[in-house]
Parts: structure tokens; sequence; C-alpha cells
């Protein structure tokens, strides 16, 4: 049986997860955290493709590749989810998708509570860290239809 694709999209400035402000988002690499997110997506039937660009119009690219291909999407947009409509009209698109945020940010700056994404994904998951992804691909896993 071939397993259900996922892609996991994370956007700018996470590609320096691991070095960036450990303090608030952990020690872990984008690169571990690619390799970990595979293998858990492996053992829940899923292929998972994590991807991470700090180019909107890349991370525009890769929501129109899941809309016309009906896959369904977990995305941390990083500082792109507080302004980015273009974003947000690409996201609405995508059938399912699940965002995700390591920190809680209606804890931090008040210019990180303005979320222009989130009223256009399915649910969002935030403030519980790297594993938020893993929560969100077994949501999928279980509530996805294939
Ligand atoms: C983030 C929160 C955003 O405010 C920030 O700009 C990020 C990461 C998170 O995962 O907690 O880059 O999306």
């Amino acid at each position: 049986m071939t397993k259900r694709r996922v892609l996991v999209l994370n956007g700018v400035n996470l590609g320096r997860l691991g070095q960036r402000q450990p303090e608030v988002y952990g020690a872990t690499t984008h690169a571990q955290l690619a390799e970990h997110l595979v293998e858990t997506g492996a053992g829940l039937g899923l292929a998972v493709d994590v991807r991470q660009t700090d180019h909107e119009g890349e991370f525009v690219g890769w929501l129109h590749e899941a809309a016309a291909a009906d896959i369904p999407v977990v995305l941390n947009p990083g500082a792109w989810s507080h302004y980015s409509y273009a974003i947000a009209d690409a996201v609405v698109q995508v059938p399912f998708a699940v965002e995700v945020h390591i920190s809680n940010v209606h804890r931090r700056e008040p210019w990180r509570h303005t979320m222009v994404i989130s009223p256009y994904v399915t649910g969002t998951i935030l403030g519980l860290g790297l594993g938020g992804y893993d929560l969100a691909l077994a949501h999928i896993a279980s509530a996805v239809p294939a």
C-alpha cells in the first residue's frame, strides 16, 4: 500500500533551529527534526517530506503544490504567521492544514499575538515544543482519510 503523503513546511528562520535562541526553540537542529519526523511519519503510515525556506514565494509554491495534489500540510510559517496575507491566501486552498508553533506566541511579545494565517487552517498547535509536529502528524494519520 502506498503511504499517505504529508508535507511539513517550515518557514523563515526555522533552518537555524538548534543555533537560534535555544532557550526558546530548543537544541535540536532542523536536520535532526526532519529525520525524526520522517521516522515518526513512517511509523504512522505516512510518507513525510520536510522542507524549509526563508523565501516566502517558495513557501507559497509548496502550498500550491499541496492544494493541487490534495496533500495534507503541517506548517510553521515562523514570523510570516504574523503578517503574510500571501501565505494566508495560499493556505486557504489547502484541504487540510495544521499550523504548528514551537513556542506559545501568546506568552511572548505583543506583535506575535497577531496570527493572520490561523483563521484559514484546520487547527493550530502551539507552545508544546517540537512535540507539536509529532502531534500534528498523529492527528493527520488518524483523522485525514487517505
Ligand atoms: C514561531 C513563533 C514565531 O513568532 C517566530 O517568528 C518563529 C517561530 C514558533 O515556532 O514558535 O520564527 O513560529
